[in-house]
């Protein structure tokens, strides 16, 4: 028996963490076995990787950063997400390759195929069954950031533009890839965004 490998994704201040709490909770509740990770950081390499790719002084090369996330990202899932699923238990993620292609391509202006290939061979072409998508205008996503922050990280702290770029490379992944993206706008309350994420899994566990 195999598990599942759900994903949630969108601009810095769209809920994700939030919705993926809920959904690990009602799936608990219904009788599975959730494991959370994330990315950057869901293990204890990562969590090093995070603090450099996040809070180091000092600039850091695109193609460097994009190389961190991708070191992350293999370490993840070879030791922890992979296993996981193998053992027939659902993972939910707060971000995966799709911030890749969104961040390094899109925003940093990497070529997005390029950047997905490094993640693909990083994972073994390790793929979710299900991308949540949190659509938010990225001038919103930056008021909830200035209410619940005393201080931003290296991505965060990145201008409007490159998060407009950020949140338009999002839309055309999930354009591209209908079947394995549910988009929702961030904006919808807690509850009905929770409820239509429950929807779209109750499908997927058949
Ligand atoms: P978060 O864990 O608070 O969402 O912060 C992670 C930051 O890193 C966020 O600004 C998005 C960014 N990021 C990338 O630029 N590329 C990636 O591949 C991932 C996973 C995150």
């Amino acid at each position: 028996m195999t598990g599942l490998f759900i994903t949630l994704e969108g601009g810095d201040g769209s809920g994700k963490s939030t919705q993926a709490s809920l959904l690990a909770d009602w799936l608990r509740e219904s009788g599975y076995t959730v494991e959370r990770s994330r990315e950057p950081g869901g293990t204890e390499l990562g969590l090093e990787l995070r603090e450099i790719v996040l809070h180091r002084r000092g600039p850091i090369a695109p193609r460097a950063e994009a190389l961190i996330y991708a070191a992350d990202r293999a370490h993840n899932i070879a030791t922890k997400v992979r296993p996981a699923v193998e053992r027939g238990e659902i993972v939910i993620q707060d971000r995966y390759l799709d911030s890749s292609v969104a961040y390094q391509g899109a925003g940093r202006v990497l070529d997005p195929t390029e950047v997905r290939d490094i993640s693909l061979w990083a994972t073994e072409g390790f793929m979710p069954n299900l991308t949540i998508l949190l659509d938010l205008d990225e001038a919103i996503g930056r008021k909830r950031l200035d209410q619940a922050r005393s201080a931003y990280d290296r991505l965060e702290a990145e201008h409007g533009e490159f998060h407009a770029r950020v949140r338009a490379g999002f839309l055309a992944l999930a354009a591209a890839d209908p079947e394995r993206f549910l988009v929702l706008p961030a904006t919808d309350s807690i509850e009905s965004i929770a409820a239509a994420i429950r929807d779209r899994v109750t499908v997927l566990l058949g």
